[in-house]
């Protein structure tokens, strides 16, 4: 997969030389390139902002750099296009599913801004005439988008094929479509057995996959009860077997 970020803090992205991403980039599965938007401004202080249209507190930032910088980006390959991702706490929420779509994407184009954000007439330019999402990672604020696509290429360059090996695997992780849709993966442990007077469920010691398989759907569904009520209303109850259901009803929600 080809990945472009264009910023006015290119050097804000050096943990994408480490770990798990840093090696799908060694290896080739990952194909990072990082852009100075400040090289696309014009005049000798490469101004990329400007106050806004209408009023208002802090700065915008201006449509010229971004769209030569885009096309710059663009020229890179004429007959393909990337999706273009525009990280804004405006935008539509990041997600394990949004995550898979990207994961299968040839090419994304990430965008993040500093200040109150890029003139929207660059998303409705581009908008037009291919993929462009704008999308949050959370209900805060950052101080700028470049965090929010650390987060999205970590989540994503986590499920391309060959990143996480066999030994790991995606299709237990919270949120993971399948059994683990709308719910939180419950507690973990290793050795030793015993620590600080803690112990280790017993059912984890037992050997009986049957039953261990069974203890963690149960605790998934009391995690996603306790920390995520919206999540546990969201849950598909045709996925719900007699048993969730009883723990369900137990806990205080019948299904
Ligand atoms: N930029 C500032 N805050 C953000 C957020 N929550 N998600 C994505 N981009 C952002």
């Amino acid at each position: 997969m080809r990945v472009d970020v264009i910023s006015i803090f290119p050097e804000y992205f050096a943990p994408l030389d480490v770990s798990l991403i840093g090696k799908a980039r060694e290896r080739g599965i990952l194909d990072i390139h990082l852009h100075q938007l400040r090289d696309w401004a014009r005049d000798v202080h490469r101004t990329v902002d400007d106050t806004p249209y209408g009023g208002g507190p802090g700065m915008v930032m201006k449509p010229e750099p971004w769209g030569e910088a885009i096309d710059a980006v663009l020229a890179a390959d004429p007959a393909a296009q990337p999706r273009i991702i525009v990280p804004t706490p405006s935008g539509v929420p990041f997600t394990q599913k949004l995550a898979m779509e990207y994961a299968a994407e040839p090419w994304l184009l990430f965008t993040p801004a500093r200040y109150e954000g890029i003139d929207s007439r660059v998303m409705a330019e581009y908008g037009a005439r291919m993929r462009v999402d704008e999308v949050g990672i959370g209900d805060y604020v950052l101080a700028g988008g470049e965090v929010a696509v650390l987060v999205m290429v970590e989540a994503v360059g986590r499920l391309l094929p060959g990143v996480l090996g066999n030994a790991h695997s995606a299709v237990d992780d919270s949120f993971a479509p399948g059994a683990m849709e709308n719910l939180l993966e419950g507690p973990v442990y290793t050795k030793p057995p015993e620590w600080r007077g803690h112990e280790v469920p017993e059912i984890l010691l037992s050997g009986h996959h049957g039953k261990i398989a069974r203890w963690r759907r149960d605790e998934a569904l009391r995690r996603t009860a306790r920390n995520r009520l919206e999540l546990l209303a969201a849950l598909d109850p045709e996925t719900l077997d007699k048993h969730d259901r009883k723990l369900l009803s137990e806990l205080g929600f019948p299904a």
